[in-house]
């Protein structure tokens, strides 16, 4: 199949002057997003547990000449997520862009999991973005505009073994956008899920060291992705974008 040529389906978005903000912009998929925001024009919060990952994208934007602020959360503390919004918008004004990207996993059979990590995997990966939501729209739906983007995963499309709670808040994550885009679609604000298959990150290191990473996405591609959902002419919305690996089977 001959590939288009056609440059003009590729523009990215201007987003000079917008304001973004990130969860998870540490490193991995949520840097990438961060900093592919900035080099469209926008200035971006970012929020995570290590400082000094922050201010290394952080670095990276001012680099390109847009804002930083860095805004170190940990999102699975409520008043921590709060917090986060609220000082993003002091610093930088009302957010345009949410991208709900911080997440984590502990893989283990179903059985072997303790209470207090059960409760960690839907602190992390689920109430986390629905509480930075809830604190985003709030600047959101006065001004009946926004975009917020949730980062899931392929683990919340299908089963895969010792990620029982992961793939179960991922799936949530799938749920609740879709819900989210219904109720706020005649408010202005367009919501997206994403669901990644493997992404090589410290994270994919941390729960598959073994594996070899040879045709493995990279984060630049889930950014890719943001960008190109944020150039959508505003006439359509793209509700979930599944993403894998050529190699992988499809989901
Ligand atoms: N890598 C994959 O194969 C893959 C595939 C599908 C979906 N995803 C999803 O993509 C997202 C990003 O994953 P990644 O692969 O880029 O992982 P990563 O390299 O481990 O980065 C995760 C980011 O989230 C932050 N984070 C983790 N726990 C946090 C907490 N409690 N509070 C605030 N920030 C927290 C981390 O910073 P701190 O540790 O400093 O807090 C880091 O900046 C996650 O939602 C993940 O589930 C990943």
């Amino acid at each position: 199949m001959t590939k288009t040529t056609n440059s003009s389906l590729r523009t990215g978005p201007d987003l000079m002057a917008r304001i973004a903000l990130v969860t998870g912009a540490g490193r991995g998929i949520g840097r990438a997003i961060a900093i592919a925001l900035a080099s469209c024009g926008a200035d971006v919060a970012l929020g995570a547990r290590t400082p000094s990952e922050l201010e290394q994208t952080a670095s990276e934007i001012t680099a390109l000449g847009r804002r930083a602020v860095v805004v170190p959360t940990d999102v699975t503390d409520p008043a921590e997520c709060v917090r986060l919004i609220d000082t993003a918008v002091s610093a930088l004004g009302p957010p345009d862009i949410l991208v709900n990207n911080a997440g984590a996993a502990r893989f283990k059979p179903v059985w072997d999991y303790a209470d207090d990590e059960l409760d960690f995997h839907y602190a992390v990966n689920f109430r986390s973005m629905a509480l930075c939501s809830r604190e985003a729209l709030a600047h959101m739906l006065p001004r009946r505009r926004g975009t917020i983007v949730n980062i899931a995963s392929s683990s919340g499309k299908k089963p895969y073994r010792h990620q029982g709670p992961y793939c179960a808040m991922k799936a949530a994550v799938i749920s609740l956008s879709k819900v989210m885009a219904l109720e706020l679609r005649e408010h202005g604000i367009r919501v997206h899920v994403i669901c990644p298959g493997a992404v090589d990150t410290a994270m994919a290191d941390a729960v598959h060291p073994e594996r070899d990473r040879t045709g493995w996405m990279q984060p630049r591609d889930i950014a890719q992705v943001v960008l190109d959902l944020l150039a959508l002419p505003d006439h359509l919305t793209v509700d979930e974008v599944v993403m894998r690996r050529y190699l992988a089977e499809p989901m």
